[in-house]
């Protein structure tokens, strides 16, 4: 495209085009309604003077007779100027006057008429003349009019100007159009530029902003907002793939020199059987990693938003309750449920479950004394209450809890606190926890039970008409 063409393709230019027409449309309309009028009213003035000089003369005769008359018009036709006379007698015969010749049956006719006459001297040269014919006593004609030269010229003059002014305007609209369109296209082949930048690559890279405010400082401004947004989005999956590759290399590895182990100094078939089995725990292990990972995914794309019903939170916790007993009674765990009112929310079932799952598998993983058994009586409570507009799922243990500085680093991706690397686990889950307390529009909340942690899902209530529908 060439440099006129984008130019000439622009909104500003096509817009600066409309207003420059519309405005050499009303300019030409002024001047031709100028030029009308102008053109009307020396007419009407010829007319006023071409009536008073017949009344005028029209005395003259009536007081003095046709002789006076003849002599009165005979002088005032040879003096220079505009002015016409003609008297004639009843048969046409010409008495006195400046006029030549006029087009046959022109006396006959009354009130003011345009009309081409010729001079006595001149025969070829036609002239026009604004006339009127006025009937004397005794079938004499009067004639008296004014040439329209003058009228003519005048009209011109201001045709002329008329033409050039509109010549002006077009050029200085043209102009200034040219002018405007291209500041504005500056500032778009600028943004241009900076975005082409950005997409090759350079994503610290912002669009340029004048400082003047305008509307393409803030269009500028919010796109920077936006690139901002962007970025912090971008490092943060980095950081997460960086982890994910970095947390499933280590058990992948492990599992590698398992196997190539076994193959080294493994003799047997129960050797080998133990090492296939060691194996299959190990990649089980990764598999419930990466259903973790996709189940973070999956809370965190909003997609689980289709699956959203009303559902009573407390049957979960007594659901969860229940099928955590056993494992709890086995490590000598007392296990406590508060959770009978019915509280509806509107959300994802499955998702709610798994996060308590999480927070119960957590509680007694962590509480549990080394050596089980130890001290009996430890209690976990789970308990689903209502808190004004929310609804909180908790499950708080005697634990050694989590120390304040490290709650909120527990809960980003494949964090494992120091003194937990004794367990098994891979760091994922709290994570899934607090996804899904933000995919429920709520948040995960840690805090200290004096020994312990109560791990609270925070979630909003279903507005009651739901309830049961
Ligand atoms: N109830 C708890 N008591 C003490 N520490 C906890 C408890 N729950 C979580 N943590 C700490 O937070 C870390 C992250 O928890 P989580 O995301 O569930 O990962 P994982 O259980 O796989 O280690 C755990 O490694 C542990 O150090
Ligand atoms: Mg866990």
């Amino acid at each position: 495209m060439t440099a006129l063409g984008k130019l000439v393709r622009t909104t500003a230019f096509k817009l600066s085009f409309a207003y420059l027409l519309v405005f050499a449309l009303f300019a030409a309309a002024l001047l031709a309604y100028f030029a009308w009028t102008t053109r009307a009213l020396v007419t009407s003035q010829i007319a006023q003077t071409v009536d008073a000089e017949i009344t005028g003369l029209a005395e003259q005769y009536r007081q003095a007779g046709i002789r006076r008359l003849v002599l009165v018009v005979d002088a005032r036709s040879r003096r220079p100027g505009s002015s016409l006379y003609l008297v004639t007698t009843a048969a046409g015969e010409a008495l006195a006057g400046n006029v030549g010749s006029l087009p046959p049956g022109t006396l006959d006719r009354t009130g003011l008429i345009e009309t081409p006459y010729h001079r006595p001297d001149e025969t070829d040269d036609q002239r026009e003349a604004l006339v009127r014919v006025f009937q004397l006593a005794n079938g004499f004609r009067l004639l008296v009019g004014r040439d329209l030269e003058e009228r003519e010229r005048l009209h011109t003059i201001i045709a002329t100007a008329g033409h050039w002014s509109i010549a002006l305007v077009v050029v200085l609209g043209l102009l200034g159009g040219f002018f405007i369109t291209r500041r504005v296209l500056k500032r778009v082949d600028a943004m241009t530029a900076a975005t082409q930048t950005i997409m090759a690559g350079n994503f610290g890279r912002r669009l340029p902003v004048v400082g003047t405010g305008d509307e393409f400082d803030r269009l500028a401004d919010n796109l920077n907002a936006m690139l901002e947004r962007i970025e912090a989005l971008m490092r943060g999956l980095t950081e997460v793939s960086d982890n994910i590759a970095h947390d499933l290399k280590t058990p992948l590895t492990r599992l590698r020199n398992h196997a190539e182990e076994a193959l080294r100094t493994a003799s047997g078939e129960t050797a080998y059987r133990s090492a296939l089995e060691s194996t299959i725990e190990e990649s089980d292990g990764l598999i419930r990693t990466f259903n973790a990972l996709l189940m973070i995914a999956r809370a965190e794309s909003g997609h689980a938003r289709e699956a959203f019903e009303t559902f009573d939170v407390a049957e979960i916790a007594r659901d969860i309750s229940e099928l955590y007993e056993p494992l709890a009674e086995e490590d000598g765990l007392l296990l406590k449920v508060v959770a009978d009112t019915a509280l509806p929310v509107r959300g994802n079932r499955e998702l709610v479950s798994q996060a308590l799952s999480n927070l119960m598998d957590n509680a007694i993983k962590y509480a549990a004394p080394e050596g089980r058994a130890c001290r009996e009586g430890t209690t976990i409570s789970i308990a689903a209450q209502e808190e004004g507009n929310w609804v909180l799922l908790s499950v708080a243990d005697s634990g050694p809890g989590i120390a304040e500085q490290d709650r909120e680093r527990a809960v980003e991706r494949f964090v494992r606190l120091e003194s937990s690397r004794t367990k098994p686990g891979s760091g994922l889950g709290l994570s899934l926890v607090a996804a899904v307390a933000r995919l429920h529009g709520g948040e995960l909340r840690l805090s200290d039970n004096r020994p312990g942690l109560v791990a609270t899902i925070v979630l909003p209530r279903a507005p009651a008409a739901v309830e049961g529908g």
